[in-house]
């Protein structure tokens, strides 16, 4: 049987030059050999840039103190092992986050974090970052105004609510802040695929087509505001897994790509790109849903969008820990409004709502050829590895969640 793979490249290959170098650079291809007065940058990923700065003229690099805002916001503060597994929920969109990027829950396979509130001072730049070892994909659950990405690969724009944005492991890149917004960001060690599957293959655009993600631009310097646009230097934050942060002063700026190339870069990947699997003669486990998976399938992520639903979920026993992020109207039960993230450890059963389980099944049975329109939203992942829940976390739980089918099960007895 010819040979079927189970995880593709998340991009296709794409070349991109910036529109004052369109002419210059008529000839040209990544190569490792730059023309004249540009400077080639390979990153891992088999992706090149050319730059008109060399990337690497690092004036100073310092340690971020201990105490500073952004290294709160950076460092994992896991709670201890001491805890009984316990499935619980969390209104992560009311965390106080004071503008950065806190952590939520974290394994070895992920770390989600949230950044909620206003995200710094409207119309400036974030100081600008990069990862020195995860990708970060980041979920916009609310966005006042759309925002503007700056990558090293160049702009990206309208980035609006309920849109995903990938950043490959080492890009550095700034967000322009214009506004309330509550973001995930997950960070992810491994290589990060989407799914094939054998029967869709690439005949369908399933789970998105590989024309769906939308690439920066490079753009010229003098188009964006200060302080990144002008001549002077640039500092740049570059945070690590498990470790400390470092400040990178460069002597000039840093995002002043004029072309790339490669077959992995950011992208923005709308909700509307997305295909969800529905069937009505069976049920379809999450697992059809899956948009992203690491390369060890570590982690997965699955979307669920508005879909006819054969089944609820049945109750089932996890072998992967569960984060699932309500986006909007998931229906699993009254309590679990947008914003919630629930949290179902490997090695305890869940399922849903024992309520809305009798309200369907009455539901059903006066009308047995009708199937349910689930008008859901909602972002999961799955993690081989235990995640640990963050101090902060626990301040938005919802008491009680992990005995709520006891109470529902006395309340219909
Ligand atoms: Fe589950």
């Amino acid at each position: 049987m010819e040979y079927v793979p189970k995880l593709m490249n998340l991009t296709r290959t794409e070349r991109r030059i910036r529109s004052d170098y369109q002419t210059a650079l008529a000839d040209w291809h990544g190569s490792g050999r730059p023309p004249r007065d540009l400077s080639s940058y390979k990153l891992e990923f088999g992706t090149e840039l050319l730059m008109e700065r060399p990337p690497t003229a690092v004036v100073e690099s310092a340690t971020i103190p201990a105490d500073h805002p952004l290294f709160k916001a950076h460092v994992e503060r896991p709670m201890g092992e001491d805890r009984p597994l316990q499935r619980r929920a969390f209104h992560v969109a009311e965390m106080a986050t004071f503008g950065s990027f806190v952590p939520v829950l974290s394994s070895s396979d992920v770390t989600i974090r949230v950044c909620n509130g206003d995200f710094g001072e409207a119309g400036k730049w974030q100081p600008a970052a990069r990862h020195a070892d995860c990708h970060e994909l980041y979920f916009v659950h609310l966005a006042e105004h759309p925002l503007r990405l700056i990558t090293d690969f160049g702009l990206i724009e309208e980035i609006r609510e309920g849109d995903f944005v990938f950043l490959p492991r080492g890009t550095t890149y700034s967000f322009l802040l214009t506004g309330r917004v509550s973001i995930l960001l997950y960070e992810i060690p491994k290589r990060l695929c989407r799914p094939y599957d054998y029967w869709m293959g690439d005949q369908q655009p399933w789970p998105f087509s590989p024309a769906a993600p939308i690439p920066p631009e490079p753009t010229p310097l003098a188009a964006l505001h200060p302080p990144l646009g002008n001549d002077e230097a640039t500092q740049v934050v570059v945070k690590r897994r498990r470790g400390s942060l470092t400040l990178l002063t460069y002597a000039a700026p840093v995002f002043d790509a004029v072309a790339w190339e490669g077959e992995v870069w950011p992208f923005i990947l709308r909700l509307d790109d997305l295909v969800a699997l529905s069937s009505p003669h069976v049920h379809l486990d999450p697992k059809k849903l899956t948009v992203f998976v690491s390369e060890d399938e570590g982690m997965a992520m699955q979307v669920f969008l508005p879909r006819w639903i054969h089944s609820l979920p049945y109750h089932h026993l996890n072998w992967v820990d569960e984060a699932l992020f309500n986006h909007k109207a998931y229906g699993v039960r009254p309590e679990i409004t947008d914003g919630f993230m629930t949290f179902h450890p490997a090695g305890l059963a869940h399922g849903p709502d024992l309520r809305l389980l009798a309200d369907i099944a009455r539901e059903e049975a006066s009308r047995p050829k009708d199937l349910p329109f689930r008008d859901e939203i909602a972002v999961m992942v799955e993690s081989r590895s235990p995640f640990d829940i963050l101090k902060d976390t626990e301040k938005v739980e919802l008491k009680g969640y992990d005995q709520s089918w006891y109470r529902q099960s006395m309340e219909n007895t």
